[in-house]
């Protein structure tokens, strides 16, 4: 039966739906579709990965960007409960960062020079004189290779090049990311990457999510729980000052859930100040490189929670504060100020110009490895 299942499905569409595991009504699997051109002429491709239960997962390899990713509400109603664009051109006008990996260093280098073994690097400028999430035309900007992987759940793997010099980084890096759909209604985000010369590196997601649904309003009653008793107070220009400080007493303490708007406008607070809101790093608890829990996000009138496990030692919170209403998402909808929020695993930023930091330095013949899990 389940043999047959599968044959239908594969023959159905022509060969490309590459059937997972075909049980009942819409099959598990990945199917490939276009996703448009771009101006150099290269077709971008959207492949829509589907589970047993019937989360979908949309993700182009332009940029690797997750495009939408349905999630079941308390009644079992699925919906998108990410920010995205319906179609390439959305992305090629610009967006900041909707879904799509971050590369070669996630979050901030100051002043975009850093040093190693005493030469000094330049990196592109891109955000008021930092370096900012690769720079000018980073991970996000580009096309990737893409296939679907072998195991029993769907999952597609994604291959990028970036050349010595690219954005001002030393060091030809070979990267790879594979996204993985599992049955239990989790994203698996495996990264992992290489490089011939002495370089940082520093992946990670940049998915805004919204669990009420794109488009649905503000993250304000959102609930988040951030297993961190420390964060990165930041200057003027969002660079860690270098002080790890206690959140405890603070509008900075999610050691247990707390609604994200209870201290998003606390103008006392000198960091939400600078933030313009909440847009920090959060140092976890257990920052060993093991699979650990770092957060929880909730919304109470849908009952969708989610779970974010990762190998990396921080997550940035960011609330979606620059957000404006002048970038246009999925059905026409403008996203206004704080309609997404992102929950970014990473080493710390501006670490190459922090030895305090732990290290984001890659060494030839190492090979950098980090996982991040989003599980509903
Ligand atoms: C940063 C924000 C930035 C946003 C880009 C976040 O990761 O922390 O400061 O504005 O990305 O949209």
């Amino acid at each position: 039966m389940k043999k047959i299942s599968s044959f239908l499905s594969i023959t159905a569409i022509a060969g490309v739906l590459m059937c997972v595991s075909c049980t009942s009504g819409q099959d598990a699997g990945i199917v490939k579709s276009p996703f448009g051109t771009l101006p150099d002429g290269q077709a971008a491709d959207l492949y829509t990965l589907r589970n047993e239960k019937g989360m979908t997962v949309k993700i182009t390899n332009f940029g690797g960007t997750i495009v939408s990713w349905t999630a079941p509400d308390k009644n079992g109603n699925y919906e998108d409960i990410t920010l995205g664009c319906d179609s390439l051109s959305g992305y090629l006008k610009g967006t900041p960062y909707f879904g799509s990996i971050i590369g070669r260093y996630g979050n901030r280098i100051a002043k975009g020079k850093f040093s190693l073994d005493g030469k000094e690097y330049t990196l592109a400028t891109n955000n008021i004189g930092n370096h900012l999430h690769g720079g000018l035309k980073g991970f996000d900007k580009v096309l990737w290779t893409a296939a679907p992987a072998n195991g029993s759940e769907p999952a597609l793997k994604l291959r990028y090049t970036s050349p010595d010099g690219e954005e001002g980084y030393p060091g030809n890096l070979q990267v790879e990311v594979v996204y993985t759909l599992q049955q239990d209604n989790a994203l698996k985000i495996e990264y992992s990457a290489t490089t011939d010369k002495k370089t940082v590196c520093n992946l990670t997601n940049h998915a805004y999510f919204n669990l009420a649904g794109a488009g649905k309003g503000d993250i304000l009653n959102h609930e988040l729980a951030l297993y961190a008793d420390r964060f990165l107070p930041v200057d003027s220009t969002l660079i860690p000052t270098g002080e790890l400080k206690p959140v405890a007493g603070s509008v900075f303490d999610f050691t247990r859930p707390v609604a994200i708007g209870a201290g998003i406008n606390d103008t006392g607070d000198a960091q939400i100040v600078a933030g313009g809101g909440y847009d920090h790093c959060w140092i976890l608890k257990n920052n060993g490189n093991t699979l650990k829990l770092a957060a929880v996000l909730s919304e109470p009138v849908s009952g969708r929670r989610m779970e974010v496990h990762t190998t990396e030692p921080a997550i940035q919170f960011y609330s979606g504060n620059f957000l404006d209403g002048t970038v246009v998402g999925k059905g026409n909808i403008p996203y206004k100020h704080r309609t997404g929020l992102c929950l970014e695993t990473e080493h710390y930023p501006d670490s190459p110009n922090q030895p305090e930091f732990p290290t984001a330095v890659l060494n030839p013949g190492e090979t950098y490895r980090s996982t991040t899990i989003y599980k509903f």
